[in-house]
């Protein structure tokens, strides 16, 4: 048994994580495992669209199945309240006006980050077979739990050393500077986060249960905002075991949006080309809203039907990986279907386009490979290697 089987759907605002994240969560549930479905999004639409009135705890919502959409209200004052505190009365000190001191203790991305952690419980229990997250719009939150190398390192050096320094100062600074200096208790709300982060960390990277599918509508800047959260899952070692292409046009749409279908279908290949290995799921713009069992049911049999069951992994590892240091860097592709010869990369701006016979893969750079040049590959195990150095070079030409 182990851990519980935990997908998380991320993607642009609006382009139907919810929806698709409800329908996976339905298909689970009626395969016959317990699932939760869990909303960290502060906006919650859950409810509406299973038809069930869900709490802040997991809630039924069905055979197997229960929802629960975290309150990041609750979540904030769990794990924050003491920094809250303290910070907002420094900076009414400093003359900044209550409300905006209120907004401003609370940097962005945190209250969904404090929701995510409700994870961490139904991870370490086992009320669930499955956990599908429908997680906030941007992405953004994924970032912040990547951090924890640096994070461990504050930890270990930096947090010891402040208590104490901090303590001896309290005395001097409130005679002398008029501030009040953060107490223990602030210090260990920001330990406990950190190493909460590092957990999170951890289980993110648990790729045998937990994995990441990224869901677009195939419009081009949707699917290059999913490409830019592509490649740093990928360098933080986080698991995308498919892409969900949602909002389809099907055949049946007629003359009037033809030239939109194919347009659409011409950012299908760009889709396959960005993210393969990783397989690329398909639902098509149905004729009306996707709320309430009937249509989640309908949105599930066009993901999943005749594939494997929807909690399969798909995908089972991560297809890039950047190792980067001063004066070089490594970037290892997954290129499964390559051989050796014929193989041809060149730069074009922050993309590396990569050419194995007839077929194309562009990889977006990370912004961590500013200045450097593709200088050679090597093609082993179905696996593209490729080297980087720092100055300006001609484009190496295979392998
Ligand atoms: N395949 C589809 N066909 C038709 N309508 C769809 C489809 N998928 C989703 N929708 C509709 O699109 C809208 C947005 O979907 P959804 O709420 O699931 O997106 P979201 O990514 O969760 O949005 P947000 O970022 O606001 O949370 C909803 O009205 C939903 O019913
Ligand atoms: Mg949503």
């Amino acid at each position: 048994m182990g851990a519980p089987r935990t997908i998380l759907y991320t993607g642009k605002g609006g382009v139907g994580k919810t929806s698709v994240a409800a329908a996976t969560a339905r298909r689970c549930a009626a395969g016959g495992l317990r699932t939760l479905v869990l909303s960290t999004d502060p906006a919650h639409s859950l409810s509406d669209v299973l038809g069930e009135r869900l709490g802040a705890e997991p809630t039924p919502a069905g055979d197997r199945l229960w929802g629960q959409e975290v309150s990041a209200q609750d979540a904030m004052e769990d794990h924050w309240s003491a920094v809250q505190a303290w910070l907002a009365g420094a900076l009414v000190a400093r003359g900044v006006d209550r409300i905006s001191a209120e907004e401003l203790t609370v940097p962005p991305g945190l209250d969904e980050l404090f929701s995510l952690l409700t994870l961490k419980r139904h991870y370490a229990g086992d009320a669930y077979d499955v956990i599908v997250v429908d997680c906030a719009p941007t992405g953004e939150t994924l970032r912040l739990l990547s951090f924890p190398d640096v994070a461990r390192w504050w930890l270990d050096r930096v947090f010891p050393q402040q208590g104490r320094l901090l303590d001896a100062a309290r005395p001097l600074a409130r005679a002398v500077l008029d501030v009040s200096l953060p107490g223990r208790d602030v210090f260990d709300d920001v330990a406990t986060l950190v190493r909460n982060l590092i957990t999170m960390n951890e289980i993110l990277r648990d790729h045998e249960h937990v994995s990441v599918r990224l869901v677009m509508t195939p419009d081009r800047l949707v699917i290059d905002e999913a490409r830019r959260t592509f490649t740093y899952l990928n360098l933080y070692g986080y698991l995308t075991d498919a892409v969900v292409v949602n909002r389809v046009f099907g055949e049946e749409v007629g003359a009037f949006f033809g030239p939109w279908r194919a347009r659409q279908q011409e950012q299908l290949v760009a889709v396959t080309d960005a993210f393969a290995p990783v397989p690329v799921l398909e639902a098509p713009y149905f004729d009306e809203e996707v709320v309430g069992p009937v249509m989640l049911d309908r949105l599930g049999d066009a993901l999943f039907a005749g594939g494997p069951p929807p909690e399969a992994l798909r995908h089972r590892s991560v297809s890039q990986r950047l190792e980067l240091d001063r004066e070089s860097a490594t970037l290892r592709l997954e290129l499964p279907f390559a051989r050796r010869d014929d193989l041809s990369l060149k730069r074009v701006g922050a993309e590396l386009v990569v050419r194995v016979d007839g077929h194309k893969r562009t990889v977006l750079l990370p912004p961590a490979l500013e200045g450097f040049e593709p200088r050679g590959a090597t093609f082993d195990d179905g696996a593209l290697t490729v080297t980087f150095g720092r100055d300006p070079v001609v484009v190496a030409d295979g392998a």
